[in-house]
């Protein structure tokens, strides 16, 4: 869906899909230059990140793998609690693998903190992160994002993989929901 599609729903549009793909073609260059001798495995963590992962690893300029992980946060209300549950493992053993991590976004950082601990529990040759999209929350917590898409502010945004309620994964821009929506 397109952002007409959405009418007074959204409030704005903060980035359009050629921004996205030009930044994703980045991004892509850059990864290829640090893991093109190193047969990385591309790790998304559902469901958001199908939409970034369908892009960035098209992006890339030769072949790479790809696997996926179900993870449910435990904890009341709306915050991720850092409390993690395996819902889908990896299909693939990360021994002395490089392993990279495709997410949508980073609010709290919580969640992929917990992620990364667990990925290098099974002794990968390295796990490092890619996210699209960053909020500045992100930078109080210890956690290092090798390669970053946008820096955003604190609002919630949907589309591009990212949801409100399950909704609007489908929209091709990353927007602003607005307010009317979850108040
Ligand atoms: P964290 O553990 O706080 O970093 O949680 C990150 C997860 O929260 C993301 O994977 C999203 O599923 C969700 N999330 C955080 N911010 C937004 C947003 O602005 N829109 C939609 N989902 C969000
Ligand atoms: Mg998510």
């Amino acid at each position: 869906m397109d952002a007409e599609h959405m009418g007074a729903d959204l409030a704005k549009v903060l980035l359009t899909e050629q921004e996205i793909q030009a930044r994703l073609g980045e991004l892509g260059q850059e990864i290829w230059a640090d893991y093109h001798d190193k047969n990385v495995l591309l790790v998304g963590v559902l469901k958001g990140a199908v939409v970034v992962m369908a892009d960035l690893m098209r992006a890339l300029p030769g072949s790479a793998e790809m696997d996926w992980m179900a993870v449910s946060s435990y904890g009341s209300g709306t915050k991720s609690s850092g409390v993690v549950r395996i819902l889908k493992d990896l299909d693939t053993d990360i021994t002395d693998r490089h392993v990279l991590i495709v997410e949508d976004i980073i609010d709290s950082g919580l969640t992929l903190s917990w992620i990364r601990t667990n990925l290098l529990s099974r002794s990968p040759a390295s796990v490092e992160i890619c996210t699209l999209l960053r909020k500045p929350e992100a930078a109080k917590v210890e956690i290092d994002v090798r390669y970053v898409g946008f820096d955003i502010p604190t609002e919630f945004v949907v589309g591009y993989g990212l949801d409100f309620a399950e909704a609007y994964r489908n929209l091709r821009v990353v927007g602003v929901l607005a307010p009317h929506m979850y108040t």
